[in-house]
């Protein structure tokens, strides 16, 4: 495990964007696994910075989200596919048939197993992008029994619905589901970019040298063979 500590928000944006840059100049075909929330903003901010100045090119390139809100259609302004395009994939060039993320209105046992299917056709993750949940969460991996393997429908811990009304007006909004890729697929990432900002700094210790444990889904990034953590935490 790699950690590099960043000056601030800011640096780690910067430092991660370009490990990402540097795969996709490396191996343009590459199959990114995505997140959303508040703390890759500043990561895709700083992608389509440099796509607009001609450093950085999307064309070939295929993207996987972690997860989408189960109930959500892709056009619903709420819905994790419409982040992702205000964010990234409506800044760059990149293809939208080459940008997948679960269909929030699809029947959920089937779009999970698609889901799978598509990851496997894929030939799997190159680089995984991953934020970390104020409880330990990855993708919608709630802390639990049991690592969930493959890709689930999840009721949202209250946790984690407090932590996402900010994107919602209030509580109330947040959808109470979601689908989430599950842990096989992340762990069978080739490289995992693990990026956590503010103020996780407990959850951040106990997730790289605490117990390796459900109830602390990341733990489970301690046993990946290529882990990158990039924090604003001193
Ligand atoms: C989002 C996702 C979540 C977030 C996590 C941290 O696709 O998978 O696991 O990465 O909730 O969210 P922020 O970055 O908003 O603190």
């Amino acid at each position: 495990m790699k950690i590099i500590r960043a000056r601030d928000y800011r640096d780690m944006s910067r430092k991660a964007a370009n490990l990402i840059s540097a795969q996709v100049i490396l191996f343009p075909r590459s199959v990114l696994g995505l997140a959303t929330g508040s703390t890759p903003i500043g990561i895709y901010d700083q992608l389509a910075e440099w796509y607009d100045k001609g450093d950085i090119d999307f064309s070939e390139t295929v993207t996987v989200n972690l997860d989408e809100y189960h109930g959500l259609p892709p056009d619903d302004p709420q819905s994790y596919r419409a982040f992702m395009r205000a964010h990234l994939f409506g800044k760059v060039n990149i293809r939208p048939d080459n940008t997948h993320l679960p269909r929030g209105d699809a029947e959920p046992r089937a779009e999970c197993a698609r889901y799978d299917a598509l990851i496997a056709r894929l030939g799997g993750i190159d680089l995984q992008l991953l934020g970390l949940g104020r409880n330990g969460h990855i993708g919608f991996n709630e802390p639990g029994e049991a690592f969930e393997k493959s890709t689930h429908c999840v009721e949202l811990t209250a946790d984690t619905i407090r932590a996402n009304a900010r994107f919602f007006g209030d509580e109330g909004a947040v959808p109470r589901r979601a689908i989430t890729m599950g842990m096989k697929s992340i762990m069978q990432a080739k490289k995992i970019l693990l990026a956590v900002s503010g103020d996780k700094k407990d959850i951040l210790e106990r997730s790289l040298s605490g117990p390796i444990t459900p109830e602390v889904p990341a733990s489970i990034l301690q046993l990946h063979p290529d882990l990158t953590v990039i924090t604003d935490i001193p």
